[in-house]
C-alpha cells in the first residue's frame, strides 16, 4: 500500500505521457505530461496510441482494473479509463507504467463532459463499472444508465456501438433493464442477474474490481448488462 498523499498523486499524474486531465469545466482543455494542453478529439487514436485499433472507454473506473487488465487482454484495442477523482486514477495509471501498457491511458474528467473530449463515433464501446447506483428513485437521472447519460454516449459512440454495465445493484440492474426497453434504440444483447452462479459467458467477466470485491450493496452477487445503444 503506498504512503503517498493526495498531492503527491495528483503531482505524479502530470509526470505520466498516458494521463490527461481537465482542470476547468468552463474550460473544455485537456491538460498531459508536465502541464502541457493537448487536443485529442478525434486525434486519440493516430496521435496518441499511434494506431487505428478499436477504443473502448471504462467510466466510472476508479483504479481501472478494467482498463489495465483488459488492455493487457486486448493489445490489439485502445481503453482509456475515465474518472473525475484523481488519487483513483493513480492507482491504475501507476500500473499502466509498471506494465509498459502502450494501449491504455486515462482521463481524468466530469463524464458529463464526454463529448468536449471525444468526437462523434470515436468510441467503439463503453464499460460501466460498479458506479455508484443512487438507490434513490429522486437521484435516480444520476445514474450512469439514465436516459440522460444514455444521450452522452451517444454523441461519442460509433453507431451500434456497445454498453457494458456490471453491478452489483438490484435496483441498478433493474432499472437499467428498464431503460433499455423503453428506449426503441436501445437493443439488449445480454443480461445475467448473476454472473458466476454458472461458468462465465463472457472471459472479461473474470476481472474484480475493487468496488466488486468491497461488496458494499451486501448482495454479493455480480450482475451484467450489454446492450447497443443507437440500433
Ligand atoms: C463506486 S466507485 C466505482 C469505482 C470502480 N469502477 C470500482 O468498481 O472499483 C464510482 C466511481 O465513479 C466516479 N464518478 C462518479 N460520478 C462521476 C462522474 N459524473 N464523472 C466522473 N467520475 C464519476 C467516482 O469518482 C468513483 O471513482
Amino acid at each position: 500500500m503506498s504512503t503517498r498523499n493526495k498531492l503527491q498523486k495528483f503531482a505524479e499524474l502530470l509526470e505520466l505521457p498516458h494521463v490527461f486531465e481537465n482542470f476547468s469545466y468552463e474550460n473544455p482543455e485537456l491538460v498531459g505530461q508536465y502541464g502541457k494542453v493537448v487536443d485529442l478529439k478525434s486525434r486519440w487514436k493516430n496521435e496518441h496510441f499511434g494506431n487505428l485499433n478499436p477504443m473502448i472507454l471504462e467510466l466510472a473506473c476508479g483504479r481501472g482494473e478494467y482498463t489495465v487488465a483488459l488492455a493487457e487482454q486486448y493489445p490489439d484495442s485502445n481503453f482509456i479509463g475515465v474518472d473525475i477523482k484523481g488519487a483513483r486514477i493513480w492507482q491504475g495509471a501507476r500500473q499502466v507504467s509498471d506494465k509498459n501498457l502502450r494501449n491504455a491511458a486515462f482521463l481524468r474528467t466530469k463524464i458529463e463532459l464526454l463529448d468536449r473530449f471525444f468526437a462523434s463515433e470515436e468510441v467503439d464501446e463503453i464499460w460501466i463499472t460498479f458506479p455508484d447506483p443512487f438507490l434513490k428513485d429522486s437521484k435516480s437521472t444520476r445514474r450512469l444508465t439514465s436516459p440522460f447519460f444514455l444521450e452522452i454516449y451517444r454523441k461519442v459512440l460509433k453507431p451500434g456501438g456497445i454498453v457494458h454495465l456490471k453491478t452489483d445493484s438490484p435496483i441498478l440492474f433493474d432499472f437499467t433493464m428498464e431503460v433499455i426497453s423503453s428506449d426503441e434504440r436501445c437493443r439488449l444483447i445480454y443480461s445475467s442477474e448473476d454472473i458466476y452462479a454458472r461458468a462465465l459467458d463472457f472471459e472479461e467477466l473474470h476481472i474484480q474490481t475493487y468496488y466488486e470485491a468491497k461488496n458494499i450493496s451486501g448482495s454479493g452477487v455480480s450482475k451484467y448488462i450489454r446492450f447497443a445503444i443507437n440500433g
